[in-house]
Formats: C-alpha cells, sequence, structure tokens
C-alpha cells in the first residue's frame, strides 16, 4: 500500500506508532526536531521541504500537556511551511472527558482542546474512540472518528452467545459495548450502573443483566486509574462470572493502575498502543493490540479523497 504524496510527522507523544503507520504506507518520516529550549519551553522545526503537500501528524494529546503543544506547534510550523492541507492524527485525543459543563464554574475543556487544534491551521482530524461522539461537533472542521472495533474483533474473532457476555461498565460505555457484542457474535450484554461519588473514584451501585456462570468481556474506551474495571471485575465475580477478560481502546495507566489491575481477578487486560508509555509494564496479562494499520489505511483514504467510512465495521 503505498501512498505518495502524504508528509507524516510526529511528535514525541506517538512516535513508535508513527514508525509502524509509516511502514504500513511505504512512506517514509519527514525529519522533524522537535525537542526543548533550555528553559524547557518546545522547539520544533520541519527539516524538509513541505510545501504543496499533504500533511499528517500523527500525536495523541495524553497528559503532559507538551504533547498537545507539540502538535500545535507542528500544525503551525506546517500551515507556515505552505502544507496544502494538515491533517492531526491524534489516536488519543485528550481532556475529552471534560465535555460538558456538569458542575458550576468549571471548563468545557474539550471544547478548548479543538478550539486550539483549529486557530493552528488544521484542516481535519482523525482520531480513535473520541470519549463521546459529539466531540466531533466542537470542531468546525471535518473528524473521522474510528472505532477500534476491527482491531478488538480481529483479536478475540467469533464468541459463543451462550457462553460469553460483553459488560459496558457504566451507562457512558453502552452504546460501544452493543456495537462490538454484536460484531463477536450478537453476545449477550450487560450493564453496570456506576456512580463516581468523586473524580477518579468509582462504585458499583447495580449490574443489569446475567452475569451469573458466564465468561464475560468488559469493554471500556478508557483505562485511566483502573478504578472503574476494578470495581466492576470485582463484583462481577461476586455475581458468580465464571472469567473475565478487559478490552479498552486507550490506556493512561495512570496512578498505580498495573498494580491494579494485575491484582484483580481478570483473566486479560487488551488495550492498543494509542498512547504510549515509556515503560514497559510488568504484566503477564496485559496484550496490546496495534491501531498502525487501522489509521494508515484511514490516512491512505483521506489522502486519495476516498470514504473512510468502510473502515466503520
Ligand atoms: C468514563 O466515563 C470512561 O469511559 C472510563 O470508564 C473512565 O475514564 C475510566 O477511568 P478509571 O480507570 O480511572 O476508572
Amino acid at each position: 500500500m503505498k501512498a505518495k504524496g502524504i508528509t507524516l510527522i510526529h511528535g514525541n507523544a506517538s512516535a513508535r506508532l508513527a514508525e509502524e503507520i509509516s511502514r504500513h504506507l511505504g512512506v517514509k518520516l519527514t525529519d522533524v526536531l522537535v525537542t526543548k529550549f533550555k528553559d524547557g519551553e518546545i522547539r520544533v522545526q520541519i527539516k524538509e521541504n513541505i510545501r504543496g503537500s499533504d500533511v499528517f501528524i500523527i500525536q495523541s494529546t495524553n497528559p503532559p500537556a507538551d504533547n498537545l503543544l507539540e502538535l500545535l506547534l507542528l500544525a503551525d510550523a506546517a500551515k507556515r511551511a505552505s502544507a496544502k492541507r494538515i491533517t492531526a492524527v491524534i489516536p488519543y485525543f485528550g481532556y475529552a472527558r471534560q465535555d460538558r459543563k456538569d458542575q458550576p464554574r468549571v471548563p468545557i475543556s474539550a471544547k478548548v482542546m479543538a478550539d486550539l487544534i483549529q486557530v493552528v491551521g488544521v484542516n481535519r482530524v482523525l482520531t480513535l474512540d473520541l470519549h463521546a461522539d459529539q466531540i466531533q461537533g466542537f470542531f468546525d472542521i471535518p473528524v473521522d472518528n474510528l472505532f477500534v472495533t476491527p482491531v478488538i474483533k480481529e483479536y478475540f474473532g467469533e464468541l459463543d452467545p451462550s457462553i460469553w457476555t460483553v459488560v459496558a461498565p457504566d451507562v457512558g460505555a453502552t452504546k460501544r459495548a452493543r456495537a462490538i457484542a454484536r460484531k463477536l457474535g450478537n453476545l449477550p450484554l450487560a450493564l453496570i450502573d456506576k456512580r463516581r461519588p468523586e473524580p477518579n473514584v468509582a462504585e458499583v451501585l447495580n449490574v443489569i443483566g446475567t452475569v451469573e456462570g458466564k465468561k464475560l468481556l468488559i469493554l471500556d474506551d478508557i483505562i485511566d486509574t483502573g478504578n472503574t474495571i476494578v470495581v466492576a471485575a470485582n463484583r462481577l465475580k461476586e455475581l458468580g462470572a465464571l472469567e473475565i477478560r478487559v478490552a479498552a481502546a486507550h490506556a493512561l495507566f495512570s496512578d498505580n493502575a498495573v498494580e491494579k489491575l494485575c491484582r484483580a481477578p481478570v483473566e486479560e487486560v487488551v488495550i492498543t498502543n494509542s498512547i504510549e508509555h515509556r515503560k514497559e509494564f510488568n504484566m503477564k496479562k496485559l496484550k496490546i493490540l496495534s491501531v498502525a494499520p487501522l489509521l494508515a489505511e484511514a490516512i491512505r483514504r483521506i489522502h486519495k479523497e476516498e470514504s473512510v467510512s468502510a473502515l466503520f465495521i
């Protein structure tokens, strides 16, 4: 799948993923300097001529905020270098969970991110499993929000609906879980009624659906502190689940999430490489799937002005 006329740039947050995407596309990465001045300010420079080219900047915007800043500065550099079009490829779109004013005097951070990304001259966004679909509406430019469904489907294959049930760990995860349950073989769905008494703390109030004697696949978009998954798995085990596996698009693994997941009654934790971590995790039950082929194909289609909807399987 060679695609010419594409410029692939990446920041420090998505270096390995960008390498993989570059291999899939048969397009070499453009030489870019992304470093720091002595005072800590970010310094970027695109080292090759990109005038008139179709530029894709690959960078997840998980913390630290430097990741977002690198993306913004790279986009500005590309705009001022006369790129024909700039697509921000944001495998993990940070600040997406702050997508509404749910308390007095709080920002809608996801909207602020969208505004910043647009103001520097990004023409379109390619992202994966946005926390809430409606964030697309925070942008006035096209947003292609792909789902990791095909990657998950390829890994798990077809599961037996008399044995397996998909679990949505909160109401927000229901739509995504239902879609995956259908793809994996019309599996039954169970829902968890989750409450957050305070940020980063999760409590299970009720479980809706049959889980006793079942093998369960808990499906979420994000694993952050791991609390949602751990409290869900503990309760599901108490209710008689036979086996529990977990799949999530994005793994932030903040705090001591890895230790908690290692101890949790979970056989396997399946995540993607949408977020890159500096260290290797010592977790035997962890499986990391690559979203590079999916993103590479989307980039190729965007470049060729072909439909990306075929990727929404
Ligand atoms: C929340 O709405 C998200 O979909 C995830 O369930 C949440 O971000 C997971 O966070 P944590 O792992 O800290 O419970």
